[in-house]
């Protein structure tokens, strides 16, 4: 495999954090971008790159710091809506490739909290998309989501559906990216790769979503919220089969139209009550469950179709959610310290 040079931006974040370890073990030169906002715990986000070689003492703003573990890592702490910081950095670096995966992420978040939205997803993606212009970057990859699916019925959801009814403004911007960024290939010939990932879990994940939340909640025996009564299912995937499937991506080059869209999930959808009592059968403990209604912007099931994605990049996700719920509560239990 040929070494590139990539830009990821979110790498203190779960997913970028995860995808820079794999490409750096694959032998590439990686610059992590990330504002480390406080969407959530900024030291969950310090601990992650810190595993990387960077430590929080060595990050001053629009400054890369080289890792003392890796050194063909590098980190900078920078906002994506810095668009002088952002052409600055492309300049100097002249990157083969860019992952961005760095954006204001949750769903309930976004009914509260329009404009970070629109600032980051945006903007800061509009700023990625002219860099990549005008640095002659040729292959974007970047995060879209399952929710562009809205409440679509048909299942599995497949990239061939509708999706034109997003249900929440976080989903709307995720939307947005995938037509900028179908009118930046088309009008400058960049390769633009948009990845719909479905709910991803596993260890340093985030702590505002479900496999989180529960587990916290039920190692210190705290009640649990399970909302639409538990009448929800979710095509839970393992962060190790994300990673393998956007190095795929990154990697192998095909002959197809330059902007695409893939679906990237386990295709198994879960229902809720099942992986809670995954959850209690890994933490060894019963969860107090408060059933609650839906939820506002919330859908009710996801299920991805991958056969795009397997036809294209050979993609298949391995990993079950017994093994993958056990990971993550190894994790969490060491990391906080939990005999
Ligand atoms: N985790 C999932 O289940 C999931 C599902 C669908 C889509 N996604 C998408 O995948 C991507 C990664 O998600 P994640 O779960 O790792 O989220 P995350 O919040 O852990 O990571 C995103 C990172 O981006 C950084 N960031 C946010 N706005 C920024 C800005 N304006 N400038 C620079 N950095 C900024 C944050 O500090 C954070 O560290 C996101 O685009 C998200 O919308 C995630």
């Amino acid at each position: 495999m040929l070494s590139k040079k990539i830009l990821v931006t979110g790498a203190a974040g779960f997913i970028g954090y995860h995808l820079c370890e794999n490409l750096i073990a694959e032998g590439h030169e990686v610059v992590g971008l990330d504002n480390i906002n406080d969407y959530y715990d900024v030291n969950l986000k310090y601990s992650r790159i810190a595993q990387l070689g960077i430590e929080k003492e060595s990050i001053y703003e629009n400054n890369i710091t080289t890792s003392h573990l890796h050194k063909s890592f590098r980190f900078i702490k920078c906002n994506l809506e810095n668009k002088n910081a952002i052409g600055d950095l492309f300049e100097s670096e002249q990157f083969d490739m860019v992952c961005n995966l760095a954006a204001q992420a949750g769903v309930r978040y976004s009914i509260e909290n329009p404009s970070a939205y629109i600032e980051s997803n945006i903007v800061g993606f509009l700023n990625i998309l002219e860099a990549c212009r005008n640095y002659d970057v040729r292959k974007l990859v970047y995060a879209s989501s399952s929710s562009v699916y809205g409440n679509n019925t048909k299942i599995p959801f497949s990239v061939d559906d509708n999706v034109d009814h997003p249900i929440s403004l976080y989903a709307a911007t995720k939307k947005s990216n995938e037509l900028m960024a179908h009118t930046y290939s088309h009008l400058f010939g960049i390769e633009t790769i948009g990845l719909r990932f479905f709910t991803v879990y596993g260890p340093w994940g985030r702590p505002d979503m479900a496999m989180f939340l529960f587990t916290d909640a039920i190692l210190n025996e705290k009640p649990i919220k399970v909302f639409n009564n538990g009448n929800l299912s979710r095509d839970f995937t393992y962060i190790d089969d994300i990673v393998k499937g956007v190095s795929q991506v990154l990697n192998r080059s095909i002959k197809a139209d330059l902007a695409r869209i893939y679906n990237i999930g386990n295709s198994r959808p879960v229902q809720l009550l099942d992986f809670i009592s995954a959850t209690e059968k890994s933490t060894g403990k019963t969860a107090e469950k408060i059933y609650l209604p839906m939820q506002a912007g919330d859908v009710e099931k996801t299920w991805a179709d991958v056969s795009a994605l397997q036809k294209d990049y050979g993609y298949e996700s391995e990993t079950d959610v017994e093994n993958g719920i056990a990971n993550f509560v190894s994790w969490y239990k060491c990391y906080y310290d939990i005999t």
